[in-house]
């Protein structure tokens, strides 16, 4: 199945906290179930969130279609501002539930009553899971070019379809080119705290059957130095306007080790992770989560009771160490500035 699946008044998400000992799929009835999913990493993944947020405004907008206009309307900002206060990094949400936003505000503006404004909510986030396995082939495509025969290929986090409605943005390129028949082998960081890499992106490398290795963050620089890895591929969760690049914590680290070693290091992610309004990095909010991520691991405590933690979930890489950034409408070479303006305006990169 799709990570992400609709019908009328449900959605189905796959359970990610399961995987990979069980998979689990999550009904959820009510958008307040979507926000709590969210916000537990049930679903997971800059694109994920963002479809799964507009399903969730769908449902509250099935939920209050039989009540009169300004008590839908008031319902339908609630869920909105409800489902945006979820995580703060990621700007796929935003960018998700603006959009529905806009379209149910035009609906209202054509005249559309309550249930009608309900019914395009629906359609909209239907074409939007379409538009996220869409866009996601594209990149695979565009980026499975720079994968030569014999690659090894580090990836941190997980970008693959548990992080998308499906296929995935670098896990995604990798996938395209392991089925192109390129014999690559994947380096997975197990990616902690919260174990993306190790619980979900080796499960799905298995289902693919990429040939893959599984290393702590730790051994990332180790493998490098012996020649293992020619390039590294991962995801984003916010892209300012110059190309300084926000993705899973430990990615930062990644991008420096690849650069003195002089290996490339490439960001994919769809135009919708792009966010112009912001100049740099400085200014993109980092999610800080609970420190239990840390003390426990699989709710088993690892560290004494009383230390100090600190938990960001994400960090910031300086456009400086990236290669190129893949998005649907080609890849961006710095300056990146420049490339990503004239792709969000529709133009290539
Ligand atoms: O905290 P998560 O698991 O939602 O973080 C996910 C990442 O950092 C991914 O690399 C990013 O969202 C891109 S997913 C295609």
């Amino acid at each position: 199945m799709r990570t992400i699946e609709l019908e009328p008044g449900l959605v189905r998400l796959v359970d990610q906290r399961r995987l990979p000992l069980e998979f689990a799929v999550l009904e959820c009835r009510d958008y307040r179930q979507v926000a709590e999913a969210i916000r537990t990493l049930a679903v997971r993944g800059a694109p994920a969130i963002g479809v799964a947020a507009a399903a969730g405004l769908a449902l509250a907008a099935r939920a209050a279609a039989d009540r009169p206009a300004p008590e839908f309307w008031a319902a339908l900002e609630a869920a909105a501002r409800e489902l945006k206060a979820t995580r703060p990094t990621a700007v796929n949400l935003f960018w998700a539930v603006d959009r529905a936003m806009g379209v149910a505000r035009e609906r209202q503006a054509q005249g559309a009553v309550p249930a009608e404004v309900a019914e395009a909510l629906y359609q909209h986030a239907v074409r939007l899971a379409e538009e996220d396995v869409a866009v996601n082939r594209r990149m695979a495509e565009i980026g499975q070019e720079l994968i030569r025969d014999g690659d090894g290929v580090l990836t941190h986090c997980n970008t693959g379809s548990l992080a998308t409605v499906d296929w995935g943005t670098a896990l995604g390129v990798i996938r395209a080119a392991h089925e192109r028949g390129k014999r690559i082998h994947l380096y997975i960081d197990e990616t902690r705290p919260v174990l993306q890499g190790a619980r979900l992106t080796a499960w799905e490398a298995l289902r693919y059957g990429i040939p893959a290795t599984l290393i702590t963050d730790n051994m990332a620089g180790h493998f490098m130095r012996l020649g293992k890895i020619q390039i590294c591929f991962v995801g984003a969760d916010r892209i300012a306007a110059n190309g300084d690049t926000a993705n899973k914590i430990g990615t930062y680290t990644v991008a420096v080790l690849a650069r003195e070693h002089g290996i490339p290091f490439y960001v994919v992610a769809p135009t919708s992770t792009v966010d112009l309004s912001i100049p740099s990095g400085d200014h993109i909010p980092i999610e800080e989560r609970n420190p239990e991520e840390v003390t426990h691991i699989a709710g088993v405590r690892v560290a004494p009771e009383g230390i100090r933690v600190a938990n960001p979930a994400f960090d910031v890489t300086p456009a400086r160490y990236i290669t190129g950034i893949i998005t649907e409408k080609g890849i961006i070479y710095p300056p990146f500035e420049v490339g990503l303006r004239r792709a969000l305006a529709g133009g290539d990169g």
